[in-house]
């Protein structure tokens, strides 16, 4: 659980929606637009009870027309995740790195990037 303080911290840095299907709510996502004007994805997750249906592949799509003048646009997944891998390697995000321990769980994490304008 996250403090109040945290919590107001982190919606600050950009949107953070909850992904709703009539009036429950079944995921959230949020981004964050860096100084250099790029977006990091900071979190997509959709109940397990949805998930498999298309909520991610609409919210992503969403989420990427919203930031479409972003050149770059970045997340991170632990490098197990292949349901989540499959989802952004079809929006043509590369993985282009490896962060060991990132979020301090002892786990990796690997860096995935779309670049667009090319
Ligand atoms: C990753 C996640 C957000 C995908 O959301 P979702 O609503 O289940 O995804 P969708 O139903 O839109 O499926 C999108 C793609 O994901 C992949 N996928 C989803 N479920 C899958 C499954 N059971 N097996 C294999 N691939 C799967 C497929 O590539 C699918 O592509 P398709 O549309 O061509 O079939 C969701 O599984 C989730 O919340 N996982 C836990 C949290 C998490 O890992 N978040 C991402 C970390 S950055």
């Amino acid at each position: 659980m996250l403090e109040e303080k945290e919590v107001l911290e982190y919606m600050a840095k950009g949107p953070v929606y909850m992904i709703t299907r009539g009036e429950e709510v079944v995921g959230t996502v949020s981004y964050e637009i860096k100084e250099d004007e790029s977006v990091y994805i900071s979190g997509l997750a959709v109940d397990p009870k949805y998930q498999g249906q298309g909520i991610g592949r609409e919210t992503l799509r969403r989420i990427l027309e919203e930031v479409k003048d972003a050149r770059k646009v970045e997340l991170l997944t632990h490098p197990d995740n292949a349901n989540a891998i499959n989802l952004y390697e079809s929006f043509g995000f590369k993985v282009t790195g490896r962060k060991e321990n990132h979020f301090g769980d002892r786990e990796p994490r690997i860096v995935l990037t779309l670049v667009r304008g090319q």
